[in-house]
C-alpha cells in the first residue's frame, strides 16, 4: 500500500524494523551539564547506582535520568545510522533523544509544502542528520542553514573551531548535498541574503531570544499549517529560561502553548 500521495517521498522515507516485545534498550552516555560535584565522582558513581536499581530501558545523558523506556530512537535503526554517521563532538552523541524529535519532525514536515531551516548550524551536524534519514542527498527539499559560523554573537557561548575558515569547512560537509544552502551572517540582518517563501520545518537553536524572536517575527507567517518550530533551549532553565520567557509571551500572543518536551526542546505546531 502506497504511504503517501506522492509516490516519490516512499522510495525516500525510511523503513521502521520491527521491533521485538521482549527487547529493552539503554541508553547511557557521560555527558551531562550543571553538575555542582566538580569532579564528578559522586555524581557517577550515585547514577551507576541508580541503573542499577531500575527497570531496563533506562536513558541517562543530556541531563535526562529516565527508565522503563522504550528509547525509541535506538531502534529506528535507519536514524541510528544517520545519527551515527554525523557525530562531530561529544554533545551530539549524548543528544540523540532532541535528535530524534528533530528527525521525527522532519519526516512528518516532508509531506507538507514548504522548505526546511535551521537558524544556528553550527557545524552542521542537526541538519546533516535529518538529510541522512530522509533519503541523504536525495533528500527532496531545499534545507536553509543560518549562522555567523566564523564567530558566535552570544557571549560565553564561542566553540572554539568558530573562527576563519569554519564556514568553508561546513559547505564541504554539504558539498554532496546541492539542496543545502547555507546563509552565512548575523540573524536577521543575513535575511536579506535569502529566505524561503513558504518553511514546513523550523529548527531555531541560536541560544539567545533576541535572534529567535527575530527569526519568529521575520519567518513565522511563512511557516505553512502543520509545519512544525522545534526550539531547542526552550525547557532548559538558568541561561536559558529568558528565552522561555520571552517566547511564551510571543506565542500567547498568538493563541499558542508551546509543547515544552522533556529533552529541554520546545515544539510548536502551525494553525
Ligand atoms: C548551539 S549552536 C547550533 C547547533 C546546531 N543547531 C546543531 O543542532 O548542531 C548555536 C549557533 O547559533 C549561532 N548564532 C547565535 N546567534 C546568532 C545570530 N544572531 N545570527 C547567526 N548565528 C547565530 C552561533 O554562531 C552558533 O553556531
Amino acid at each position: 500500500m502506497p504511504k503517501n500521495n506522492n509516490k516519490d517521498l516512499d522510495t525516500i522515507l525510511p523503513i521502521l524494523p520491527e521491533i521485538s516485545l521482549d527487547a529493552s534498550m539503554n541508553f547511557s552516555t557521560p555527558v551531562y551539564w550543571g553538575v555542582q560535584d566538580k569532579d564528578r565522582k559522586q555524581f557517577d558513581k550515585l547514577m551507576a547506582e541508580a541503573k542499577s536499581l531500575v527497570t531496563p530501558g533506562f536513558f541517562f545523558g543530556d541531563n535526562l535520568f529516565t527508565w522503563a523506556r522504550n528509547n525509541s530512537f535506538l531502534e529506528d535503526i535507519p536514524f541510528k545510522k544517520a545519527w551515527e554517521a554525523n557525530l562531530a563532538n561529544a554533545s551530539d552523541s549524548a543528544i540523540i533523544w532532541r535528535r530524534y524529535i528533530l528527525a521525527c519532525s522532519a519526516y512528518h514536515c516532508l509531506h507538507l509544502s514548504g522548505d526546511f531551516t535551521e537558524f544556528g548550524v553550527y557545524t552542521g551536524t542537526g541538519i546533516k542528520t535529518v538529510l541522512d534519514y530522509l533519503g541523504g542527498t536525495k533528500f527532496p527539499k531545499t534545507f536553509w542553514g543560518y549562522d555567523t559560523f566564523d564567530s558566535n554573537p552570544v557571549e560565553g557561548h564561542e566553540f572554539s573551531e568558530q573562527k576563519e575558515g569554519f564556514f568553508e569547512k561546513v559547505q564541504t560537509r554539504f558539498q554532496d548535498y546541492p539542496q543545502v544552502k547555507l546563509i552565512k551572517g548575523f540573524v536577521p540582518d543575513s535575511f536579506e541574503l535569502g529566505v524561503p517563501d513558504s518553511i514546513a520545518y523550523m529548527h531555531i537553536d541560536l541560544n539567545n531570544y533576541k535572534g529567535e524572536i527575530a527569526v519568529l517575527d521575520s519567518l513565522f507567517e511563512r511557516v505553512v499549517i502543520g509545519g512544525i518550530i522545534i526550539l531547542d533551549d526552550y525547557e532548559w532553565s538558568g541561561f536559558y529560561r529568558e528565552q522561555k520567557q520571552k517566547e511564551d509571551q510571543w506565542f500567547d500572543k498568538r493563541g499558542y502553548r508551546i509543547f515544552p518536551l522533556p529533552t529541554g526542546q520546545g515544539l510548536i505546531i502551525k494553525r
